[in-house]
């Protein structure tokens, strides 16, 4: 499978090396392509719109803010794209429109999967280091996209993928940032993930 990653910032290169070293021939998308970033994982890198043009799915890890700027003109109709983005906002203010919803609404043929945002980024890719059983949460409006994305989580590893229906479930899973970070600041770094606790179904 072809993927563009937008973002070569922790979780873009994060998600992209597992991505090849998953046998995928992925992109990464950068403002700056000749970056030092994406130099450093021996990985393609064009600008948004090579990258989006290269996968068959794309993977958005921008800061929430500049998502939707940087994702217009590209080729992406029609492509499952997972959003892993957060407003930096979150952090302390309210969400008014959450991304993922906002990402939907502004390019409305893209199949949008919410997934993996309330995740340190080595854990997305390798939940079994954390040595304990934990949550990952996914939302989309798309039944299909849910289910092929839901595949690759398995292929990162995850046991437990939580499906918390449409894409109005982003408000809840994009809350939980300011959750991560007072959790940050609990653990000294990022080693840890929320677990739901719930009857077998
Ligand atoms: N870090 C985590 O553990 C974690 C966990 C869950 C979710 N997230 C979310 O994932 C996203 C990426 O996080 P990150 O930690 O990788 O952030 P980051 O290290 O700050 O990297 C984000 C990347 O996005 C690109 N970018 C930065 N400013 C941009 C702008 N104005 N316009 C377009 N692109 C821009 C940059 O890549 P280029 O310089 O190559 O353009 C940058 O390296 C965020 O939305 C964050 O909330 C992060």
């Amino acid at each position: 499978m072809r993927f563009g990653v937008m973002g070569t910032g922790q979780v873009g290169s994060t998600i992209a090396g597992k991505l090849a070293a998953l046998g995928h021939d992925v992109m990464l998308g950068s403002r700056e392509p000749g970056g030092e970033n994406a130099k450093k994982l021996g990985l393609k890198v064009g600008t948004h719109a090579e990258a989006a043009k290269h996968g068959e799915w794309i993977v958005d890890a921008m800061p929430g803010e500049h998502a939707i700027d940087s994702l217009r003109g590209c080729d992406i109709d029609g492509k499952i794209l997972i959003d892993i983005g957060n407003y930096e906002s979150a952090v302390d203010q309210p969400i008014v429109t959450p991304l993922g919803e906002a990402i939907q609404a502004a390019f409305p043929k893209v199949r949008l999967v919410k997934t993996l945002n309330s995740i340190s980024a080595h854990l997305m890719v390798d939940p079994a280091s954390l040595g304990a059983a934990h949550t990952v949460f996914i939302a989309s409006n798309d039944a299909r996209a849910k289910a092929e994305v839901t595949d690759l989580l398995r292929a990162f590893g995850w046991k437990d993928i939580l499906d918390l229906g449409d894409l109005t479930a982003c408000r809840a899973m994009e809350q939980l940032v300011p959750m991560w970070i007072q959790l940050e600041k609990f653990y000294g770094g990022p080693d840890f993930n929320l677990a739901v606790a719930r009857q077998p179904a």
